[in-house]
């Protein structure tokens, strides 16, 4: 008998995606965004997210159910995000999302979108090992997970004090003038710039910090220092060296971020790291990881970039390892919490 049919609904932030996922191969992932309408705002304004959630969710389900060629009598269960995220945009792809369930009488788990992003993974290399660490970074999170089943086993090792590194990178960009999401644009004049021109700190990195904070974040100062350099330079009415800046900030991002998790990977005796979130697009990041890998000894898996931005696929990942894992599901009265804590898979009864 063939696996269950898994239908995953996310809808966290700007991205409407659905996916269908049997055991661990995607039969289809469709993403509707509505990010270009934020560039003139300079970040994402929840209303009109939560309107383009409600307008895109029907045409984005039915691209999805035709593109993996089956119709919802197919599907065995329902995944969606149920948090964290912004609230609106929630509220809007968990009612479709239970709707379905009730009119076609089926199981309904609502998942963690954080943990969706390291699940995710296994659709593209394979099943876990036993236990892994993980890093997730992305516009809201920058943590470190210990795992030992993507279902029901991940504990919170340590996270961003301040702004996650995609956060950084999106106040860096408004720093610097280039258009909202800054993260992509900082990624790609970083590859033009000196990363060694500027050297910006890396918090909690020193002995004193090493004990308390060894597997937390802070970006806050650096970002800090990047506007401090930035005002010198023009108030000294020099012609800013855009490229040598991004390069030189995201080196201090980059650096921190794969250290510290090579790190935690190493002390717990795991052998693999495995990277998500939208910020593990970034080319720094994964060239990084897999350059200091090898000297740790351990293995690093990102999903190729489509999976890292927000997206269907990675709420049906997480939902089918739920299923796999025997779980029951959701209540259907599961609330939406858009502060949905890293350990806390699902909304379990
Ligand atoms: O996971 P995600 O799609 O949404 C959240 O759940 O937050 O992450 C979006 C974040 C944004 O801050 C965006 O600027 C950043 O990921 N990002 C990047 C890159 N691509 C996306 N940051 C740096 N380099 C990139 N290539
Ligand atoms: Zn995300």
């Amino acid at each position: 008998m063939s696996e269950p049919l898994i239908l995953g609904i996310e809808s966290t932030c700007d991205e409407t995606g659905v996916a269908l996922v049997r055991g661990r191969e995607l039969l289809a992932d469709v993403t509707a965004t509505s990010m270009d309408e934020y560039a003139r705002y300079g970040g994402i304004i929840p209303e009109i997210a939560s309107r383009a959630h409600l307008e895109q969710f029907l045409p984005t389900l039915n691209a999805a159910l035709d593109a993996a060629d089956v119709t919802l009598d197919d599907v065995d269960a329902i995944a969606c995000a149920a948090g964290p995220g912004l609230i609106g945009s929630l509220t809007v792809g968990t009612a479709a999302a239970k709707a379905l369930a009730v009119g076609r009488n089926l199981p309904i788990y609502g998942v963690n979108h954080v943990i969706g992003h390291i699940a995710v993974d296994e659709l593209v290399n394979g099943p876990f090992p036993e236990r892994f660490v993980a890093l997730v970074v992305s516009g809201g999170h920058s943590s470190l997970l210990s795992v030992t089943s993507i279902a029901d086993g991940v504990t919170e090792l340590g996270s961003t004090l301040d702004d996650a590194a995609g956060e950084a990178f999106d106040k860096v960009g408004r720093l610097l003038d280039l258009p909202y999401p800054g993260g992509p644009h900082i990624d790609r004049l970083s590859k033009e710039g000196d990363r060694n021109a500027i050297r910006f700190p890396r918090a909690l990195s020193n002995a004193k910090d090493a004990e308390r904070y060894r597997y937390d974040f802070s970006f806050s100062g650096l970002k800090t220092a990047v506007a401090r350099h930035v005002e010198a330079i023009e108030d000294a009415g020099e012609e800013l060296p855009v490229a040598d800046i991004a390069a030189s900030f995201s080196e201090a991002v980059n650096d921190v971020l794969t250290r510290k998790a090579l790190e935690a990977a190493s002390s717990l005796g795991a052998t693999t790291l495995v990277i998500g979130g939208g910020f593990s697009a970034n080319s720094r990041l994964r060239e990084l990881a897999q350059e200091r890998a090898s000297e740790y000894g351990l293995t690093v898996r990102i999903p190729p970039i489509r999976y890292c931005t927000d997206n269907g696929a990675m709420i049906a990942a997480l939902g089918s390892a739920l299923v796999r894992a025997g779980l029951p599901p959701s209540p259907l009265d599961f609330p939406n919490d858009s502060g949905m804590d890293l350990s806390t898979t699902y909304m379990a009864p």
